[in-house]
């Protein structure tokens, strides 16, 4: 068996414990005599699955008891307007920091619904850093929506906005459990699971209880937050296999020590690669330095020769899905928390030898 190492920026990669214990238990769950796939949502053996992973995101997150925590279906992309849907009331109007592609999606669906504010934004200089100070949120506002993490320009917030009583909404799509959060911080979280999470097919929402409730009156009952909340997240058939998945992802970084110590981990990768691209002269990191992601880490390369003959060579050698976004070219690596150090190491190798025999197209 020869796996690549995988820098997809989602789905991503899971580690290979997580992928065993699966495949062990493909045809008989814990002697259930069914696989997860084939059993009922309602049935106790799922039950258990699901009940357990939400104590785990509970426990390792640090969510407090007055927070909801959901299992949903369609990606960050839905939670785009089920946001505004439950919690901007009828002529309401929200704050939404535009520091990426996705942040400004959001606030272009919220726009559907209500006034929004863009109080602050980064597309002046290609989403390049995260704009601070961060305002104070307007008075009116009924939520202040920030991307934690931008995947395509790899920023992230390293520290949240003031936001008072205003409610702080977060993507958090590609940096959740990457590193310990106060989520008491927060009004709303979100994030589709396919990058730190598990698979596909799962959205984890969690919600403050005092929120919920504050739909629109047409909102459809699978948009309601207050509806999956009321009915643990069986209100209609959950992605059920995608939740033991993230079960079995949680109880992997359990193991390895929990979000402090993932942290550490993250950071020391991430630093692998910025350490290179700070001392290289073919490689360049597009970010700025301040706000630099740990998940994903652009930059690019002078010609797109170059960068077209640094794929090849990568692909080649089993280093895979590290094409840059269009909105920034060159090359992208994603790092979430199941790319293990020596895939960095091995990256950052591959590039110091690309560029010893490419250095005098880089001066
Ligand atoms: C920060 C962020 N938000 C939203 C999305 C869209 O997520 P989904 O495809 O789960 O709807 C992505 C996808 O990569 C993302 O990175």
């Amino acid at each position: 068996m020869s796996r690549v190492f995988n820098f997809s920026p989602g789905p991503s990669m899971l580690s290979e414990a997580v992928l065993k214990k699966a495949a062990e238990q493909m045809l008989d769950f814990e002697g259930s005599g069914q696989s997860v796939m084939e059993m009922s949502h309602r049935s106790p053996v799922f039950e258990k699955i699901i009940t357990g992973a939400e104590s785990l995101l509970r426990e390792l997150m640090g969510i407090p008891d007055n927070y909801k925590v959901l299992f949903l279906q369609g990606g960050a992309y839905t939670q785009f307007a089920m946001a505004p849907l439950n919690l901007l009331p009828e002529g309401g109007e929200a704050d939404y920091i535009e520091t990426g592609v996705w942040a400004a999606k959001a606030a272009d669906e919220a726009e559907k619904y209500g006034t929004v504010n863009r109080p602050a934004s980064s597309k002046d200089k290609n989403y390049s850093y995260i704009p601070s100070p961060l305002p104070k949120p307007r008075g009116g506002a009924a939520y202040y929506h920030i991307t934690t993490n931008n995947t395509i320009v790899g920023t992230r917030y390293t520290n949240l906005p003031e936001t008072g009583k205003v409610p702080l909404v977060a993507d958090m799509s590609s940096n959740i459990m990457s590193e310990p959060m106060d989520i008491s911080r927060f009004g709303l979280i979100y994030a589709g699971a396919q990058k730190n999470l598990g698979p596909a097919g799962v959205t984890i929402v969690i919600v403050r209880e005092d929120l919920l409730g504050r739909h629109r009156p047409l909102t459809p009952a699978m948009l309601r937050y207050d509806i999956h909340a009321e009915n643990k997240s069986l209100y209609n058939t959950p992605p059920c296999y995608g939740i033991y998945i993230i079960k079995l992802v949680l109880e992997d970084i359990k193991s390895r020590g929990g979000l402090p110590a993932i942290y550490e981990i993250n950071k020391e990768k991430a630093n692998i690669l910025y350490d290179f691209l700070d001392r290289s002269r073919l490689f360049k990191a597009t970010a700025e330095k301040k706000d630099r992601s740990l998940m994903n880490i652009p930059c690019t390369l002078p010609t797109e020769e170059l960068t077209g003959a640094f794929l090849k060579e990568a692909g080649e050698q089993g280093f895979v899905n590290l094409k840059g976004h269009r909105l920034v070219g060159g090359l992208r690596a994603s790092i979430y928390n199941a790319m293990p150090p020596e895939g960095v190491k091995k990256l950052v190798a591959l590039m110091e030898d690309f560029e010893a025999r490419n250095a005098e197209k880089g001066a």
